[in-house]
């Protein structure tokens, strides 16, 4: 397994090219399933999750070439309806091809995605959602059976506003019958992207990006080319980079509007943030400033970004709180950082991180893809040399996080 080495203590300077959203391009590329021919998604990122969903893809028969960022998928010839365990186990976002699949074919068997580093992540509000929709639902042997003549439109109100969830139930009714209203939705830009490329599609749905969403059934979608967002946690992953090590970095090609809730947590840091059209500036500070952050559904202060941010606080000059209201079991990298000196002590769902002057290198493992980000980060800052082992993890979501860090002038490296 490769190990990510990082000799700490340089700043990091320069511009970095955000990529595509992970989250963006995988609901995007369940949604291919409900169409059928060929369709381009352009600035998709080149992590191991985009390639997990491809395999479910080819799995149900789908078509499939890369050329550089752009993936060409051909839904033709669909054949099959089973989205496997060894698939859906690697990544829980599998689960969405269920509503797609039932949507267009009337019948699917998906593996039900079991829990995560992270927390339990039920899937009862897709399942409920789908019910709903006129879905007959039967769980057998960890998977979910599914059938239905054809769905139809009905009103859904989340009890919690769940991202998946109402990507989930969003795709699934763009082809029910009538008029489906989803109350509590999600409001993740994630979401508006998809809800935007089902619209190029063919679909009519109204209120994308508030708390409620309007979808009239129609009775097919057509391919169309689909540009991925820019991925704000990995774009604010690098911004955190920025400040940690006391340096300046601009990330390019984003949607700073994307970015408020976490730019402005930056500034109460004490980094200095520019904002251009598509840009953002971080220049850090030699050490940050304390600040209290609660993470919650956009434009609440994104949980992606919670491990991140508490790497910055390690350092800072005083004592912070953060909560995290989202996930359950969301700080598996809080003892990781204590290896590098950090203290932090977990109540419930606080973090309580008292800032420390130093960090020190130590061998690090990664336990999810954003713990993973927040021991890099840590590693940069810190004295010394870092080793962050299971970087598989990391794969999962940031495309070559090492080559864009080394150049920004960091000294890391990727090690077999
Ligand atoms: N929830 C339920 N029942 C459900 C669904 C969700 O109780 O049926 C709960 C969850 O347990 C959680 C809360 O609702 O407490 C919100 O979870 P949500 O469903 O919004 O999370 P998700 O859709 O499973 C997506 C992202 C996550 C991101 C969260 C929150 C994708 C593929 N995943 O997950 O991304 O943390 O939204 O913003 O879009 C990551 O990229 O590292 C990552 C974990």
């Amino acid at each position: 397994m490769d190990y990510i080495e990082i000799e700490g203590g340089v700043q990091l300077h320069g511009h970095v090219r955000v990529s595509g959203a992970k989250n963006a391009a995988l609901p995007i590329m369940a949604s291919l399933l409900l169409t059928t021919g060929e369709t381009c998604l352009r600035n998709v990122p080149r992590v191991r999750d985009v390639v997990t969903f491809a395999q479910v893809l080819r799995a149900l028969g789908a078509k499939i070439r890369t050329d550089g960022p752009e993936l060409i998928v051909d839904t033709t010839a669909i054949d099959r309806f089973e989205a496997p365990y060894d698939l859906v186990k690697t990544m829980r976002a599998s689960f969405l091809a269920l509503g797609p699949l039932l949507a267009r074919y009337g019948r699917a068997r998906v593996s039900l995605p079991g829990g995560c580093a992270i927390g339990a992540r039920p899937v009862n509000l897709h399942l409920k959602g789908l019910q709903a929709l006129g879905a007959r639902l039967e769980l057998t042997q960890g998977y979910v059976n599914a059938c239905a003549d054809r769905l139809h439109g009905a009103t859904i109100a989340f009890p919690t506003p769940t991202v998946t969830g109402t990507e989930h139930i969003l795709m699934a009714a763009v082809l029910a019958t009538g008029t489906t209203i989803i109350e509590n939705a999600a409001c993740e830009p994630e979401v508006v992207a998809l809800a935007e490329a089902l619209t190029r599609m063919g679909a009519h749905v109204a209120g994308a990006g508030s708390s409620r969403l309007v979808i009239e059934g129609v009775p097919r979608l057509e391919p169309a080319v689909h540009d991925i967002i820019p991925d704000r946690i990995e774009g604010g992953t690098f911004l955190v980079a920025g400040a940690i090590t006391g340096g300046d970095v601009t990330i390019d090609h984003c949607r700073p509007v994307h970015l408020s809730a976490l730019l402005d947590h930056l500034r109460a840091t004490g980094a200095a943030v520019e904002v251009g059209d598509d840009w953002v500036r971080v220049i850090g500070t030699e050490r940050a400033s304390p600040s209290d952050l609660v993470t919650a559904p956009y434009p609440g202060f994104p949980t992606d970004m919670q491990a991140q941010m508490m790497a910055l606080l390690t350092r800072a000059n005083g004592r912070s709180v953060i909560s995290e209201t989202v996930f359950e079991n969301r700080y598996m990298h809080a003892a990781e950082l204590g290896r590098m000196g950090a203290e932090i002590h977990l109540e419930g769902a606080d973090a309580i991180v008292i800032g420390v002057p130093q960090l020190y290198g130590a061998p690090v493992m990664a336990t999810d893809l954003r713990a993973s980000a927040s021991l890099i980060l840590a590693g940069l800052a810190a004295k010394g040399i870092t080793t962050v082992s299971r970087v598989y993890h990391l794969d999962r979501g940031y495309e070559q996080i090492e080559v864009k860090l080394a150049a920004l002038g960091a000294k890391i490296r990727r090690l077999p």
